[in-house]
């Protein structure tokens, strides 16, 4: 048991996908899991582990922004022997070629934040994914979406303190330099990850254009992010087996 975990060591399995909201933790563990049983639940911020195609795999909400995520995502790491995270979330977006639904698989992390600074001496470090677990969305992305049509990019993404900014500005920012998404944890997570010698990943779905002002709503929030959930499950297994 760790200050946010109440779970027991072998508790969690060595790969976690992790949503933001505990909620849908507990989705994807009804959904798309068998065997499952509860591990975690301290403030609610419930845990999960099962089986998907014949592999133990957990999967745990993260809360929302960079210092939640990094505290669970570090006690995984450092206290229940994970060794990977696939955050699955949701983003906006302000790119003219990017429509509500698609999916943003994160290469790098850019942030507002000063969490990194803090942790790297003061430089600015390069937050990236891990190589391994992004090859893997990528040839899993390509197949699933060949079967059952969806668009996915790969990028960057622009982990953000503020969910409601009030730096106009920011969106040409954020086009002119191609970031794709725009979300609040995967530079704390793929900090993390490089702070604990252990792989990270951020998969997520568009739910919101700030350049057109459209987003989804909670109904089709919680529908269009399965092919999102199906690609990580997909990508943590194949993970363990194609490279
Ligand atoms: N900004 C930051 N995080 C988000 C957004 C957004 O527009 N949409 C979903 N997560």
């Amino acid at each position: 048991m760790t200050p946010h975990i109440n779970a027991k060591q072998g508790d969690f399995a060595d790969i976690v996908l992790m949503p933001g909201d505990p909620l849908r933790a507990k989705h994807i563990a009804n959904a798309f899991l068998t065997d499952v049983i509860e591990v975690t639940n301290l403030r609610n911020m419930l845990g999960f582990t099962g089986s998907y195609a014949n592999r133990r795999l957990s999967v745990m909400g993260s809360g929302m922004g960079m210092p939640s995520a990094s505290i669970y995502a570090r006690e995984l790491f450092s206290e229940f022997g994970v060794k990977k995270i696939i955050r699955v979330g949701t983003c906006g977006t302000a790119k003219a070629d990017i429509n509500l639904k698609h999916i943003i698989i994160g290469m790098g992390a850019c942030t507002d934040s000063n969490i990194n600074r803090s942790r790297f001496g003061g430089y600015d470090f390069a937050a990236i994914a891990d190589y391994q677990l992004l090859a893997c969305a990528a040839v899993a992305a390509k197949k699933m979406a060949l079967k059952s049509p969806f668009r996915f990019h790969i990028g960057n993404l622009f982990s953000t303190d503020l969910f409601y900014n009030p730096d106009t500005t920011l969106l040409d920012l954020m086009r002119q330099y191609q970031i794709l998404g725009i979300e609040m944890e995967a530079a704390g997570l793929y900090s993390v990850a490089a702070e604990c010698g252990t792989q990270a990943l951020t998969i997520c779905t568009v739910t919101d254009h700030l350049q057109r002002q459209e987003k989804l709503s909670t109904d089709e929030r919680q529908t269009s992010l399965n092919d999102a959930i199906e690609l990580s499950l997909t990508t943590a297994i194949s993970s363990y087996t194609d490279l």
